[in-house]
């Protein structure tokens, strides 16, 4: 055949798409800031597997996005690897020993405001440098001090401040200015970095300097803690070098579910997020839910979400510490039931002006990793609150997140996100608060097809079930299915929230004379993704334009 026609033939093999996502052959890391995903493909070249760039972008994101990224957290990572061997990382924060189921109550029995977002006593133990270790001694291949190099370098020699980052840190600067180390660090003494200007961090440096060299122990035991018990000690806070010493990264099985031909991978509790997509796929399996942001498919998929999210409230908490039924709530035969209950019930709930939720802005952050052999990694981990809460550990420099809002501080009262929840979740020594993170990595006959997750506390969920919807029933591409419009409902508060700008108004006429309350933001989320055409093998990378991310493939 003449060197033209195979060349032709070849470019009719690759696939056409409506959006441009960014396309690589070999390996793609997706993630919220340029210079991690930079990053992370630099490990891949240099002979990394996707476990060894991902956890070079998680440390580099601690240093470029301190919004989210963080040693001070936790979170979790999904990995799958290409002979098919696939383990969950629970790496997240964990109550301490003082802790307690009413800490955050007054004598009345009512919530303390702020208690458990601001300040140190809303930190809970973190899990980050333990769980990105612990990912890469078992699944790595470049050893930790490879890894950690890229993080290591741009928190000494520092990075120019980008335009998002900036505006972070302007628009933290009252939760940030009232702990010296915060203050001195990410406002710069008062002086606050504009967009281009240099942001240094030496001590965080050491510190990631120090786990490179000795690994976990050196955050967690001896010196490690001293930094963390002067700062506990100064800001009235609750962990103590115990709690660092007991802390462990755990490896569980993935949560697997099936939808119409693939395999689904997700997480368990103490997430919410694997259970909830699942029970979510199978309620939505069988039906037609005709065309994207119409009234009838949003009809569908926000009264499957409505039911799920009331689960939610009432079974999940860790299961270390409570029973969660997560196997009939992820049982084909259950979902069959609530489908049942959704096509017979008729949304006639009065119509009520929608509220602006009490979303506080969030600060989580996903990303997706291939490699070139196939293996993949998805890892959604946070310091809940933007900036956490607000406290650097001094010397150290990493601020602690606010996990401790994730527990139902008063089971029925809402937390941050409006999430209200239960027993099952209420406070105790040594638990881990209940998590939306749902990162996810989708298979079929034995391939990875899609990796992605998202922040967006208690949206999560609801935006990875969207943007699976998008790819795998309305065939869109992948940066078509992360910039398509988005809508939530979490059962209560009881309306159903849409992004302001994508969909029609004869759409929001049917869904308001329906019954539904309605309620609008500006975005939700900040999907991270990665898919895998399964003819031609080439990676596909979509970085949410809804933040400051970036795709980037070789
Ligand atoms: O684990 C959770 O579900 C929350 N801590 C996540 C918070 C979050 O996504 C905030 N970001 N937008």
């Amino acid at each position: 055949m003449p060197v033209w026609m195979l060349l032709t033939a070849l470019l009719l093999a690759l696939p056409a798409y409506a959006l441009s996502p960014v396309a690589a052959r070999h390996g793609m890391v997706a993630s919220s800031e340029p210079l991690a995903s930079q990053a992370g493909v630099e490990i891949l070249q240099a002979g990394g597997n996707a476990v060894d760039a991902a956890v070079a972008v998680g440390f580099v994101l601690a240093v470029t996005f301190p919004q989210a990224g963080n040693l001070g957290g936790g979170g979790f990572m999904l990995i799958r690897m290409a002979n098919g061997d696939a383990v969950v990382v629970d790496y997240r924060e964990q109550a301490p020993a003082a802790a307690s189921r009413t800490m955050y109550q007054d004598a009345q029995g009512n919530l303390i405001p702020d208690a458990t977002s601001a300040g140190a006593r809303a930190a809970g133990i973190p899990g980050t440098a333990m769980g990105l270790a612990l990912a890469e001694e078992k699944y790595g291949k470049l050893g930790l001090k490879r890894v950690m190099a890229p993080a290591i370098r741009l928190a000494r020699e520092g990075f120019p401040v980008s335009y998002s980052l900036a505006q972070a840190l302007h628009s933290e600067r009252a939760r940030l200015e009232k702990y010296d180390d915060s203050r001195r660090i990410f406002l710069h003494d008062g002086h606050l970095y504009e967009p281009g200007a240099t942001f240094l961090q030496p001590e965080l440096a050491r510190t990631l300097a120090e786990i490179a060299q000795r690994g976990p122990r050196a955050f967690y035991r001896g010196v490690g803690t001293k930094a963390f018990e002067a700062t506990m000690r100064k800001y009235n806070g609750l962990i103590s070098r115990q709690d660092l010493k007991q802390y462990q990264a755990k490896l569980r099985p993935p949560l697997v579910g099936r939808f119409r031909g693939y395999d689904i991978l997700s997480v368990p509790p103490p997430s919410s997020g694997g259970t909830m997509l699942i029970e979510m796929l199978n309620v939505l399996e069988p039906l037609d839910l005709g065309t994207p942001n119409s009234y009838a498919s949003i009809h569908l998929i926000a009264e499957t979400m409505r039911r799920a999210y009331a689960d939610r409230a009432t079974y999940l908490g860790d299961a270390d510490f409570v029973s969660v039924p997560v196997a009939g709530l992820t049982s084909p035969r259950y979902a069959a039931r609530l489908r049942e209950a959704i096509l017979q019930s008729s949304p006639d709930a009065p119509v009520r002006a929608g509220e602006p939720q009490a979303f506080e802005s969030g600060a989580t952050t996903h990303f997706s990793v291939v490699d070139a052999e196939g293996n993949a990694v998805a890892n959604t981990y946070t310091l809940n609150g933007w900036f956490g809460c607000g406290v650097t550990v001094e010397g150290a420099g990493f601020l602690l997140n606010n996990e401790m809002d994730d527990f139902a501080a008063k089971p029925g009262q809402p937390n941050m996100f409006g999430l209200v929840q239960g027993e099952a979740n209420a406070i105790a020594p040594h638990k881990r608060p209940l998590s939306s993170m749902t990162p996810t990595i989708v298979t079929r006959d034995g391939k990875v097809r899609l990796v992605l997750g998202s922040p967006g506390g208690g949206t999560i969920i609801n935006i990875v079930l969207q943007v699976l919807l998008n790819v795998l029933i309305y065939k869109m591409d992948i940066l078509q299915a992360v910039t398509s419009p988005r809508f939530h409902d979490q059962w209560m508060p009881d309306y159903l929230t849409l992004e302001r700008v994508g969909f029609s108004s004869d759409t929001l006429e049917n869904l308001q004379q329906a019954g539904y309350p309605l309620s609008f933001r500006d975005s939700l989320g900040d999907c991270e993704a990665i898919e895998i055409d399964p003819a031609s093998g080439w990676r596909f990378g979509a970085s949410d334009p809804r933040a400051d991310g970036k795709a980037v493939g070789y």
